[in-house]
């Protein structure tokens, strides 16, 4: 099974971006752990990224019968993107939506997302980790369902 991990705009930006708040680890390093973490698992890895979300909205028809599941980081995209809510909503597909920073512990428009809605849950605050714990938690999702 195939997990595919998709990382929203200026994610490319990690480490050099305000690491006060998203910390010092570059986008490459993250998939690294991600690479590892699902070997590990028994689980095959498509990490994408991009800053475009007309992109981000196709890869997500994409995974739909041809993924087992969905880790998102929707970046800003998640706080504005209804389009990208639908298309998570389209695939079927279990999805865990991932933030490294708190989002609760910030600007109140970072509070809320429309990609949660299509989420079976959500991590954030948790830096990088929370990536491999949502992969974690999504081959228990994958295990489950075919039970
Ligand atoms: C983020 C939180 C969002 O509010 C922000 O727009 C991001 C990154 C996070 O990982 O903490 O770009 O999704």
């Amino acid at each position: 099974p195939t997990v595919l991990v998709l990382n929203g705009p200026n994610l490319n930006m990690l480490g050099l971006r305000q690491p006060e708040i998203y910390g010092r680890e570059s986008l490459k390093d993250i998939e690294k752990a991600c690479a590892e973490k699902a070997k590990a698992l028994g689980l095959a890895l498509d990490f994408r990224q991009s800053n475009l979300e007309g992109e981000l909205i196709t890869w997500a028809q994409e995974a739909r019968g041809t993924k087992a599941g969905i880790v998102i980081n929707p970046a800003g995209y998640g706080h504005t993107s209804i389009a990208l809510l639908d298309a998570l909503l389209v695939t079927e597909l279990p999805v865990i939506e991932v933030h490294l920073s708190n989002i609760h512990r910030r600007e109140p428009f970072r509070h809320h997302t429309y990609t949660s809605q299509a989420a079976t849950g959500v991590i954030c605050g948790l830096g990088a980790t929370g990536y491999l714990m949502a992969l974690e938690a999504m081959a228990n999702l994958i295990k489950t369902k075919k039970a």
